[in-house]
């Protein structure tokens, strides 16, 4: 309908000066033209230019007013035309807001006699508010003194009314000519006799119903690519549930050490012990644990195998480098860099940035001769891969550790040094048993994959990274993971 008007009345005229006028005189919906004069314009029939109008709208109490008569008139009406009426039964008659705004406006207009009693000055009262609210009601041109005085009186407010004058473009046609939009088989037959409509190469495509990556994995990825370039391995890490054997006792921690508690570790219920451990090793870590060995004093108490049998899921994934070392301590030595990235469990009260599981990251570097200065060597390397190199490290104790160091990093944007992980050179404790060679060392750290994460996608709360109440929209339009550029 509007396309027809507007298409046909351009054939026979230079422009439409005024869309809303076009409009009002086709009887047409100025909305429905808008839509139209824009959709024209894309297809360049036409050319359009802007319009913009400050009008005026009534306000909530302005359209009252338009309805039922200004405050004023009707207070006048409401006091008798002979005689007079008192103040308080005048007051019960009307409305408080039309009494109060009606009281003073009459008395300016000096149609009443305000006192106790209330009475008629002049005997006819024309209601020209009301007159002109109705005329902007109906879009008529008003005065500028009455516009100022009902914006004074907040019955009206301004509104910018926005239209288009409009000419014939450059593809300006009467009719609109349908183009394919499609390659189908129909209009690949008759090409000729059609016109396609152009590519918008501008536009953006649908989007793509596919699968997404969590934050936690595009992490993962960018600290797996770090190990690799540095020439690590990665170790097997598909076994959450562990013994206490290679989680602890392989680690030289003693079994009444509180992590081992239940208020600390997850144990199994089923099956509640593990089957088979390296005998000849188990021997040889009850008598490193019980009373030392390899210049160590032990710890001097009495190990037992049940405690070490007993199923858990793993609380760190030093686990998996205990068996890692013993696997390699059974064959001739060779130097290696192992990694892993995976899940690991600890009984711990939930709350904003601890959940009871989270991942650790963790790197390990076995070789003759390894000293601390290696260790913290290779933690300036990792970490400045990570965009961190301003490091710090600060004494700290691990049972299987010797030294141990906490690291901690300067973080740029919170103007403060934060800790971002715990390494160590693996005691001899842990490692002769094993069966390595003496002058082997190892040096190792680990880290969480959450932290680093949730400084990186700006988390603050674990539960919106991890867990059913995280926002699946949000994994959607997460960006790609970029650290240490
Ligand atoms: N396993 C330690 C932890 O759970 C991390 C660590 C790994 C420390 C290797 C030293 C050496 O925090």
């Amino acid at each position: 309908m509007a396309e027809e008007a507007i298409l046909g009345f351009l054939q026979n005229n230079e422009q439409i000066t005024d869309s809303g006028q076009f409009s009002a005189e086709f009887n047409l919906d100025h909305n429905e033209v808008v839509n139209v004069i824009k959709s024209l314009h894309a297809f360049r029939y036409i050319d359009v230019q802007d319009i913009k109008k400050e009008t005026w709208v009534l306000t909530d109490e302005g359209k009252k007013y338009a309805a039922e008569g200004s405050p004023e008139v009707q207070l006048f009406l409401a006091v008798p035309e002979e005689g007079s009426i008192s103040k308080d039964e005048l007051q019960k008659k009307l409305a408080p807001s039309v009494f109060k705004i009606g009281c003073s406006q009459a008395g300016k207009n000096k149609w009443v006699e305000m006192g106790k009693q209330v009475s008629r000055k002049v005997k006819h009262v024309e209601d020209k508010v009301k007159g002109q609210l109705l005329q902007i009601q109906e879009g008529k041109e008003s005065d500028k003194d009455s516009i100022n005085s009902l914006k004074a009186r907040k019955l009206i407010v301004p509104q910018i009314w926005k239209g288009y004058s409009v000419k014939k473009g450059p593809n300006y046609a009467p009719e609109r000519k349908k183009v394919a939009t499609d390659l189908t088989r129909e209009n690949l037959q008759n090409w000729k006799e059609l016109e396609f409509k152009e590519y918008n190469f501008e536009a953006k495509g649908a989007p793509l119903e596919a699968g997404h990556l969590h934050a936690l994995l595009k992490v993962r990825k960018q600290f797996k690519d770090i190990f690799v370039q540095m020439g690590f391995e990665e170790m097997p890490t598909n076994n959450f549930v562990e013994s206490s054997f290679w989680n602890f006792d392989a680690l030289f921690q003693p079994q009444q050490h509180p992590a081992r508690d239940s208020h600390d570790t997850f144990f199994l219920k089923v099956p509640s012990t593990t089957r088979t451990l390296p005998e000849d090793y188990v021997e040889r870590v009850k008598r490193v644990h019980e009373s030392g060995g390899y210049g160590s004093r032990g710890y001097n108490y009495d190990w037992k195998r049940e405690e070490a049998n007993k199923n858990l899921l793993r609380t760190h994934t030093t686990a998996v480098s205990s068996r890692m070392l013993y696997a390699l301590a059974q064959k001739p030595f060779v130097p290696k860099k192992y990694f892993s990235i995976d899940r690991v469990f600890r009984n711990e009260a939930v709350d904003r940035t601890h959940l009871a599981e989270f991942h650790q990251i963790e790197g390990l570097i076995c070789d003759r001769g390894l000293t601390l200065g290696d260790l913290i060597g290779v933690l300036k390397d990792f970490f400045s891969r990570l965009g961190m190199s301003k490091l710090r490290f600060k004494p700290a104790y691990n049972p299987y550790t010797e030294p141990s160091m906490e690291i901690f990093s300067y973080h740029e944007g919170l103007g403060k040094w934060v800790e971002i992980g715990n390494s160590g050179m693996f005691r001899p404790e842990m490692l002769l048993p094993m069966g390595l060679p003496e002058d082997v060392r190892v040096i190792a750290w680990g880290l969480s994959l959450e932290r680093p994460t949730m400084i990186l996608y700006g988390i603050d709360n674990i539960r919106d990274l991890f867990g059913h109440k995280v926002d699946l929209d949000l994994i959607k339009r997460n960006p790609i993971c970029r650290i240490g550029i």
